[in-house]
């Protein structure tokens, strides 16, 4: 796993969005991976930045979104469809045909999540995959104790995702109980993973992600498993890290490394 350490949140989101322009400029047909919350905001705005001044073009790029709370209209201003559009799709030029978000509204669960993991097989997987971490370590709504090997599917949230996510809603009750979900063994279909994550908060989480054992108490530690994982984070968020003089040595060492 590459672990890169950054001043501030700023710089962190303009190097994970630079992962991802690489990506498109190699391939302008990639198929994206996103994810909702506060940590890739700064990413979204640096990539809206990029479409807006540096022609940054998404015209060809499809996209996959990682999960979708259970019975919000798409026009609730906490839905990640709300979300998404806000904060990235109207600032850019990707095909509305192109933009796929779990529906937490079918009334076909098990229906929808089997034609959602056909989809992204179809469009030829997701080229990177875009993600935050939960304060319990989750990936996409991934709770702990959720298999490794899970794929999309409906999902009860743990209690400290609700009460955590309930900052965005007015009151704890609001929040919805249940998701629809890529699971871990979707993300990990991916061919390269970007996990963005900053302050204190998610020290914890970060540092057993990736020095911990591998364990579905933390789902992120499935990073570990990914021969291709970029983790972006702040000097909050590193503060728990053992092997942090590691992982600066080598981003200094990274410009005079042989290619590969
Ligand atoms: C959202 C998602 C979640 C968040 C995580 C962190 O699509 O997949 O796993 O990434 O809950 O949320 P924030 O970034 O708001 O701290």
């Amino acid at each position: 796993m590459e672990v890169v350490i950054c001043k501030t949140y700023d710089e962190l989101s303009k190097q994970a969005a630079n992962v991802v322009a690489e990506v498109l400029n190699e391939k302008p047909n990639a198929v994206l991976g996103m994810a909702t919350g506060s940590s890739p905001l700064g990413l979204y705005q640096e990539l809206v930045r990029m479409h807006r001044d540096e022609a940054l073009d998404f015209s060809q790029v499809t996209t996959f979104n990682l999960d979708e709370y259970v019975g919000l209209p798409v026009t609730h201003e906490q839905s990640y469809h709300y979300f998404m559009h806000e904060n990235f799709f109207k600032h850019v030029n990707i095909p509305i045909g192109n933009i796929h978000i779990p529906s937490g509204s079918t009334n076909n669960y098990r229906a929808f999540c089997e034609w959602y993991e056909n989809r992204i097989e179809e469009c030829g997987g997701i080229d990177v995959q875009i993600l935050g971490i939960g304060a319990d370590g989750h990936i996409a709504f991934n709770e702990p104790t959720s298999s490794m090997a899970s794929r999309t599917r409906l999902k009860t949230l743990a209690r400290q995702t609700i009460e955590d996510n309930a900052r965005f809603f007015d009151k704890v009750e609001d929040v919805p109980i249940y998701a629809i979900t890529m699971g871990v063994g979707t993300i990990l279909d991916a061919r390269r993973l970007l996990l963005v994550a900053n302050g204190e908060k998610k020290a914890d989480a970060v540092a057993k992600m990736i020095e911990g054992p591998v364990t579905t108490m933390i789902t992120a530690s499935a990073l570990q498993m990914h021969s291709r994982a970029s983790v972006f984070i702040d000097e909050p968020a590193a503060a728990n890290l053992q092997m942090r003089d590691y992982y600066d040595w080598i981003q200094a060492k990274k410009p005079d490394a042989p290619k590969q």
